[in-house]
Parts: C-alpha cells; structure tokens; sequence
C-alpha cells in the first residue's frame, strides 16, 4: 500500500465558489475524488485542507516521520511562510519528496505571488495547469524511484 498525503492550505476549502474564474469551478472534494480515481487501488490518497499554519506544519512533522511523500498546495502560506519551509526542508533532509503544486500560475500573477518560500526545499514545483496540477505531482510521485 502506498500512501500520497495531498496538503492543502488557507482558503483552498472554497474551492467551487471562491474566484471560479482563477481556481476553477471544482471544489476540493471533487479534486480528491478525481486524484483517488486516477491511482491505482493500492494508492491511498489521503487529502487534507486547513486555514490553520501550525496544523499544516504538523502534517509535514508526520510525513517526515511516517516517510510520507507530499504534494502540497501550500497557498498563501507560499509566499510568506518561513515556518512551513522549515518544516518542508525536514523532508528533504529525510530524503522524502515533496511536489509543490498551484492551481493557478502564481509567475503570472499579482507580484506579490512570484515568491515561493517553499519551491527551495521542494523537489518539484507544478503550477498553472488547474486540478491538473495535483494529478501530474501525484503520477510523478508514483514514477519517482523511492
Ligand atoms: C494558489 C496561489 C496562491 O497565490 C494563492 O494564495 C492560493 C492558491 C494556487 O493554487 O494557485 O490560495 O496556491
């Protein structure tokens, strides 16, 4: 059995209705179902959101001790959170790979959104390509040698 932890941060739990324009029309579940359904039956996608930093630094604690890999749409915590990128490099230090991934194209964006903190300890970074996204950090993962 091979676990994926799918990490979602602030804002991401209104997804559907929050600027459907920038983000799409689906809503995270949706996202989580397509992703589920897209692995093969001995994948288990487990996918999380919260507005809550110091939880989402704690998820990242538990893929480091459990040897999880991550995909994670840290969202605003991106561009500013210094904490989640500490956590992020126990991740890489323990050799556990963590994708970054963006619905939107954040380069294309306000100036604001052009720094990530994380994408220096990620190993990949996936923007842009909207629930898409999510899915192509999920076949690498499953393609990568771990
Ligand atoms: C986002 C881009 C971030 O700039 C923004 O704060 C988000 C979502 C994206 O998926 O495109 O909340 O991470």
């Amino acid at each position: 059995m091979t676990t994926i932890l799918v990490l979602n941060g602030p804002n991401l739990g209104r997804l559907g209705t929050r600027e459907p324009e920038v983000y799409g029309s689906e809503t995270l579940a949706d996202i989580g179902e397509r992703l589920q359904a897209s692995v093969p039956d001995d994948v288990v996608i487990e996918l999380r959101q919260t507005d809550d930093e110091g939880e989402l630094i704690g998820w990242i604690h538990e893929a480091v001790d459990r040897r999880v890999p991550v995909v994670i749409n840290p969202a605003a915590f991106t561009h500013y959170s210094y904490a989640l990128r500490d956590a992020a490099a126990q991740l890489k230090t323990a050799g556990v790979p963590l994708v970054e991934v963006h619905l939107s194209n954040p380069h294309a964006r306000e100036t604001f959104r052009h720094t990530s903190v994380i994408s220096g300890v990620a190993t990949g970074v996936i923007a842009g390509f909207g629930s898409d996204s999510y899915r192509l950090a999920v076949d690498w993962l499953l393609r990568s040698p771990s």
